[in-house]
């Protein structure tokens, strides 16, 4: 048999004329899919296994083929292969590679098989991979938050409402609040993970194949734990790329919110917290500048991953069944989707240990704005006010208060007492700061004990040595 030239089409048999350049350049998708390969590779080794298995192929054959295919991923990883536009696919660029290399059973290495499951089986092997990568990203951010909330368990700072002071809170609860933000974050992947994991090999191009298959073989040597049950949904199927890339895109948009909290928290106005000299850059033209560029970028970076999300759904709206070439459109917004993301949960790893917690600031943030009015309502509403008539009389003592230009604990008790005659000395204890973070100790509430409670429960959590009981 005479040999093909290295850009000889697999699928040229029916054609006349040679594509189009354009057209060429226009379908080639290997410049990016190429990244695909080692999953590429893996899922072929296993189908060469299974079609030797149930007879397909000869033990000789398979063993050329796998020995074949590990000689071009090494060429590969040493970035010696060379890539051929004209052949579309990393697909293609490797079938054909292995038939230059191994001669007949190169191509019998595609029977009973389409470039329609394959893809997806690439695809699939990646983002299972991925699931896990994040996960772990997720985890080790997660520790870095937790340790924050630990040592500052005890820290006060104003809580916000409408971003206006509105009580009392510890900086250890907020960060616990990141935690819990990262913890859905992780807990979607794992879960969307079990959906990934199933094989669309057997699929063929849409209807299966009238070979002899044995599926669940090559579901069990590539690690998969199901099959997708239907051809023409398994090669039309993006599900598991949109839960991907949505999932991404809200981690994403927990991140934008972080950053914009250390944004306004670095600014001249709050210096809550400074981030490390390593984490910031200057201006070229305003040396007293240190500005939180990093976090910046997180918070503009989500908007490219939503886009991403948005562009997948857009992609398999209206798709009839099974595979359309639209789909090859998935590729570039799922690959820049974990990109984006891993790099920016690496980047939050590593610039939260650097940062300065600012007690003084925070603390005299939150001992103006009346942060403590509520307390001073529930107090009248232990000493039998009903607590309308509570919220009116603090209210009262507030704006008071805005007009003397001072804050609820500089009332002396005989001021306060004109408002209600039920007001005692021992108000102040509920005035203050810190009897106001420590009175609200239940679980999921802001005192400091409850805070290093959190903290612990999340460190088992972390460790998984605890069931998540929602608690
Ligand atoms: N490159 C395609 C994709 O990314 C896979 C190949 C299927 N092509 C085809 N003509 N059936 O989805």
């Amino acid at each position: 048999m005479p040999t093909d030239p290295p850009d000889h089409k697999p699928w040229s048999g029916r054609f006349r004329e040679p594509t189009d350049a354009l057209v060429e350049r226009f379908t080639a998708s290997e410049h990016f899919d190429r990244r695909l390969y080692r999953h590429d590779i893996a899922g072929s080794i296993a189908h060469a296994t299974m079609l030797a298995r149930v007879g397909v192929l000869s033990e000789a054959e398979r063993a050329s083929i796998v020995e074949g295919l590990q000689s071009i991923e090494a060429e590969i990883e040493a970035g010696s292969f060379e890539w051929n536009p004209a052949l579309e696919d990393v697909h293609m660029n490797i079938e054909s590679a292995l038939t230059r290399r191994i001669g007949e059973a190169g191509k019998k290495l595609h029977t009973g098989r389409s470039r329609n499951d394959q893809v997806i089986t690439d695809l699939r092997l990646m983002l299972r991979e991925e699931s896990d990568g994040m996960v772990a990203a997720l985890r080790r951010l997660q520790g870095a938050v937790v340790d924050i909330a630990e040592r500052e368990a005890d820290t006060i700072m104003p809580g916000f409402t409408h971003l206006q002071t509105a009580q009392p809170v510890t900086f250890g609860h907020h960060m616990l609040a990141w935690y819990e933000m990262l913890e859905r974050d992780a807990e979607r992947f794992r879960d969307a993970r079990a959906r990934i994991n199933r094989l669309p090999l057997g699929s063929a191009a849409l209807a299966g194949t009238s070979f002899p298959i044995d599926r669940e073989l090559s579901a069990r040597l590539l690690g998969f734990e199901g099959l997708c049950r239907n051809s023409l949904d398994a090669v039309g199927d993006r599900d598991f790329c949109i839960e991907f890339v949505s999932n991404c895109a809200l981690l994403m948009v927990h991140l934008s919110r972080m950053s914009e909290e250390l944004v306004m928290w670095t600014s001249a106005h709050f210096e809550f917290v400074e981030i490390g000299d390593a984490f910031c850059t200057g201006s070229s033209i305003m040396p007293q500048k240190k500005n939180p560029d990093v976090a910046e970028l997180v918070r503009g970076k989500s908007s490219r991953v939503m886009g991403h999300a948005a562009a997948l759904l857009a992609l398999m709206k209206s798709q009839p069944l099974a595979f359309n070439r639209d789909n090859q459109e998935d590729k570039e917004a799922v690959f820049d989707s974990l990109d984006t993301t891993r790099d920016c949960l690496e980047v939050f790893c590593a610039m939260l240990p650097g940062l300065e917690v600012k007690r003084a600031r925070m603390r005299n943030a939150a001992a103006r704005g009346f942060a403590t009015a509520t307390d001073l309502a529930d107090y009248l509403v232990r000493r039998q006010v009903p607590f309308r008539d509570a919220h009116e009389v603090v209210g009262n003592v507030v704006r008071e208060g805005i007009e003397r230009g001072c804050d609820l604990s500089d009332f002396t008790l005989e001021e306060l007492k004109r408002f209600s005659p039920r007001i005692e000395s021992d108000v102040y204890e509920v005035l203050s700061l810190e009897g106001s973070v420590a009175s609200r100790d239940h679980i999921g509430g802001t005192a400091p004990a409850q805070v290093r409670r959190a903290a612990a429960r999340a460190r088992r959590r972390l460790a998984g040595v605890a069931e998540d009981t929602g608690t």
